[in-house]
C-alpha cells in the first residue's frame, strides 16, 4: 500500500456563497481543507469590514459541529472602497486580502472596477500595510476574444498596475495560460499566482468537443492544450510562486444546465483525490505538499497548518456524483478518470 503525508492543505480561492448553499458545501471543503480564502462575490458582494464580519459569521454558523476549519475571509474591491475601512479590518485580523474583480467579468462581478486610477488610494493603503491583492485576471473588453482575456489583462491592467505600486503583494487568481505562468514565475516575491485543480484536467475540448458540456464551463474559460500543459508544470514545479486555489464555484445544476449557463465548476468534494492523481501522472507527488500546503501560507505570511492529511493510493476513490441543497443539486467535477489517492 502506498501512502504520503502532507501538512494538512488550505484552499487559496473558494466560493462558499450564502444561506442554503453556504449549508451544503461548507462540509466539503472543512472536511479536508484547514483555511480557503472566501471569495466576496456574492449578491450584494462582501465589501466593507461589517459585511466581511457577519458573513464569516454566517461561515462559522455552517461548518460541522467541532470543525476547526479557519475561513480567511476577502473584501471585494469598488471604486467607492474606503482604504480606512480595509485598513481596520486588517488590524482587527479580519480580512486576509481584498479581491480585485474588472466589472462585468465573471459571475456577480457587475460591482466591481472601470477605473483604476479611482482604486489608487486603496491599492496603495494595501501596499503600506502588508496586505494582498487577490486579481481576476481578465479583460473584458468587447473587442477582446474571450480566449485572450488573460493574456491581454496582464500586458494592459497588471503589469502597469504592479509597476505603479510595487510593494503591493499580488496574487493571479486562477492563472489559466502559459502568458500567466511565465509572468509569475519572473514576477519577484511580491507576484505568486494560484491554479485550480480542473485548470490541471481539463482544456477547451472538454467544454466543446461532442456536444457542450456545461459543467465544465467555468472563468476563466479552460483553452488550449499547451496551456493545461504550462500549468501542470508549473504547479509541479515546486515553485513557491504557485499554489492550490481550487475556485470551487457551486452552481445549482438548472442554472448550469441552461442556455445562458452560469461559470463554475464544483471541486471541493474530490480535490484532493484529483491533485494527487495529477501529480502522480506527472512523477512529481513529492511536490504536492509544497503545492497545497506549503506555498499558499509562505506568500501570505501564515504558518503551515499543524495537522496533516494522509493520502493511500488503491481501489479508484467513489464520491458523490452531486451535492445536495434544498434548492437543487450542485453536480461534483467530473475529472473523466479514475482516481486512485483516497483521503485517509
Ligand atoms: C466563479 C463564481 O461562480 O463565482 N465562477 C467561475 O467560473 N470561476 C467566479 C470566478 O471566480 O470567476
Ligand atoms: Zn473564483
Amino acid at each position: 500500500m502506498q501512502q504520503i503525508t502532507l501538512r494538512r492543505p488550505d484552499d487559496w480561492h473558494l466560493h462558499l456563497r450564502d444561506g442554503a448553499m453556504l449549508n451544503a458545501v461548507a462540509p466539503e471543503t472543512a472536511r479536508h481543507f484547514g483555511r480557503a480564502i472566501i471569495m466576496p462575490n456574492l449578491i450584494p458582494p462582501v465589501v466593507t469590514r461589517d459585511d466581511a464580519a457577519a458573513y464569516k459569521g454566517r461561515i462559522m454558523a455552517a461548518l460541522p459541529e467541532g470543525s476547526d476549519f479557519q475561513p480567511l475571509m476577502t473584501l471585494y474591491l469598488t471604486e467607492d472602497t474606503d482604504p480606512a475601512d480595509v485598513k481596520r479590518a486588517k488590524e482587527e485580523g479580519l480580512i486576509s486580502a481584498v479581491k480585485l474583480y474588472p466589472a462585468g467579468a465573471t459571475t456577480n462581478s457587475a460591482s466591481g472596477v472601470t477605473n483604476f486610477d479611482k482604486v489608487r488610494p486603496v491599492l496603495e493603503t494595501m501596499a503600506e500595510i502588508g496586505l494582498p491583492l487577490c486579481v481576476h485576471g481578465e479583460v473584458v473588453d468587447a473587442d477582446i476574444d474571450i480566449f485572450d482575456r488573460e493574456a491581454v489583462f496582464i500586458d494592459r491592467i497588471l503589469d502597469p498596475l504592479r509597476t505603479s505600486v510595487p510593494e503591493l503583494r499580488v496574487i493571479m487568481e486562477h492563472i489559466t495560460t502559459k502568458q500567466g505562468v511565465d509572468y509569475a514565475r519572473s514576477g519577484g516575491d511580491n507576484l505568486g499566482a494560484t491554479i485550480t485543480t480542473h485548470h490541471l484536467v481539463i482544456n477547451r475540448n472538454a467544454i466543446l468537443v461532442g456536444g457542450i458540456k456545461p459543467h465544465y464551463y467555468c472563468l476563466p474559460v479552460a483553452k488550449r492544450e499547451e496551456h493545461r500543459l504550462a500549468l501542470r508544470a508549473a504547479a509541479t514545479s515546486g515553485d513557491p510562486s504557485f499554489f492550490l486555489g481550487t475556485d470551487s464555484a457551486p452552481h445549482i445544476d438548472p442554472l448550469k444546465e441552461s442556455a445562458c449557463g452560469c461559470a463554475g465548476c464544483f471541486t471541493a468534494t474530490n480535490t484532493m483525490s484529483i491533485l494527487a492523481e495529477v501529480f502522480e501522472q506527472e512523477g512529481a507527488l513529492d511536490k504536492l505538499e509544497g503545492f497545497a500546503s506549503l506555498h499558499g501560507p509562505a506568500f501570505y505570511g501564515l504558518e503551515p497548518n499543524e495537522a496533516e492529511m494522509v493520502l493511500t493510493k488503491g481501489e479508484p476513490v467513489t464520491y458523490p456524483d452531486k451535492i445536495a441543497t434544498p434548492d437543487g443539486d450542485v453536480t461534483v467535477f467530473d475529472p473523466m478518470m479514475p482516481l486512485h489517492w483516497r483521503v485517509g
